[in-house]
């Protein structure tokens, strides 16, 4: 089963019993269910509009990377119990120099699947060859704008020449190596018609899936004009459009037919905050995990997580509340 179908499964499967259920007997026999979502450094190369790297105040919050050396151990504690091993979430992973190291220690432990979200302008050929030999099954590829004027001015820093030229590479290790490329383009009411052309501009040969999805207030950004119902009206008529091209391209399309309503609950919400763990310089999974000392069954039993689990069982959805302040890949509303 891929990383897709349990996605899928999740929102098929609406009890929240059930899940808790699945997610109790998963912990208590050493298995598999979290999806570890690790920022190594918290830094980024770019200073794209929409994200919080235009907040100073927050980027100041932003500083540190691991030691080379810390990775042995942060892989024994928490990759055996990773589902997924998600390299980049909140920054950008390939400022990293032991990004490589990342991949083939989730391979080592057996993390079923490996991805990187990334903005893909400091990969070259020879990078994302590095990349797929360590193991890694898939490459998210962040993007704001389709055309080179929307993609430079909306994502600041990044140059659509050498983007393209990652794409290039990617149609070309197709042909050697088995991975996924996904694109998550971020829409807003000024770049989302382009998103018709898109097929004008990217190979359908380079890509997999192409994942659609509204602008979020993250932060004081330097784009904040978060209304989108001046699109509302053509937002049917050209998600439409899309899907019938990726069809031709062979291209599955992750969108929603109407514009989400961002940070709504939905079923597949709520086991969120129990399979997300998120490690970066300043966290670790959860406040008070000592994972220098200790391990993560050691950590567990302390917190009792079992329980929390069992209990959640016995509560209704109301009584299960939903962290929604931040971003979540993982959940799909389409
Ligand atoms: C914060 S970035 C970190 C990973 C990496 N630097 C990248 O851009 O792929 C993670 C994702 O957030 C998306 N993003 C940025 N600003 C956003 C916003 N205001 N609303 C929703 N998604 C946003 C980016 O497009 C990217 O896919
Ligand atoms: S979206 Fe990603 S690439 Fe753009 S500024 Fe934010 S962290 Fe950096």
């Amino acid at each position: 089963m891929n990383i897709y179908q349990l996605l899928r499964l999740n929102r098929v499967v609406k009890n929240h019993r059930i899940k808790f259920l699945a997610l109790y007997l998963l912990h208590k026999f050493n298995r598999r269910y979290l999806a570890v979502n690790f920022d190594p450094v918290l830094a980024c190369n770019l200073r794209c509009k929409m994200c919080y790297f235009t907040d100073s105040d927050y980027v100041k919050t932003l500083k540190g990377q691991f030691k080379e050396d810390d990775l042995e151990l942060i892989a024994e504690r928490i990759f055996k119990r990773a589902l997924k091993l998600q390299i980049g979430c909140g920054t950008e992973p390939t400022l990293y120099k032991g990004l490589a190291k990342i991949v083939a220690l989730g391979k080592r432990y057996k993390v079923p699947y490996i991805s990187i979200t990334t903005n893909a302008n400091l990969l070259d050929e020879e990078k994302i060859e590095t990349l797929l030999k360590a193991g890694l099954d898939e490459f998210t590829i962040s993007l704001h704008g389709v055309h080179k004027k929307s993609y430079e001015a909306f994502m600041k820093k990044a140059s659509y020449e050498k983007f393209h030229k990652v794409f290039k590479s990617f149609e070309k290790l197709k042909l050697k190596y088995n991975f996924k490329v996904r694109i998550n383009y971020t829409f807003n009411k000024d770049n989302f018609h382009e998103l018709s052309e898109f097929f004008n501009h990217f190979s359908g040969a380079s890509f997999d899936v192409l994942q659609i999805r509204p602008i979020q207030k993250i932060g004081n950004t330097e784009y904040n004009d978060f209304d989108l119902e001046t699109i509302r009206s053509d937002y049917g008529r050209i998600i439409k459009d899309i899907k019938s091209a990726c069809q031709e391209h062979k291209v599955t399309l992750l969108a929603s037919d109407k514009i989400p309503i961002v940070g709504g609950l939905n079923s597949s919400s709520f086991i969120f905050d129990y399979t997300f763990c998120y490690i970066s310089p300043n966290k670790f999974w959860k406040p008070n995990f000592k994972w220098r000392e200790q391990t993560f069954d050691e950590f567990s039993k302390e917190i009792a997580w079992s329980k929390v689990l069992r209990n959640n069982m016995f509560k209704s959805k109301s009584e299960l509340k939903n962290i929604n302040n931040r971003l979540n890949y993982e959940i799909e509303f389409y």
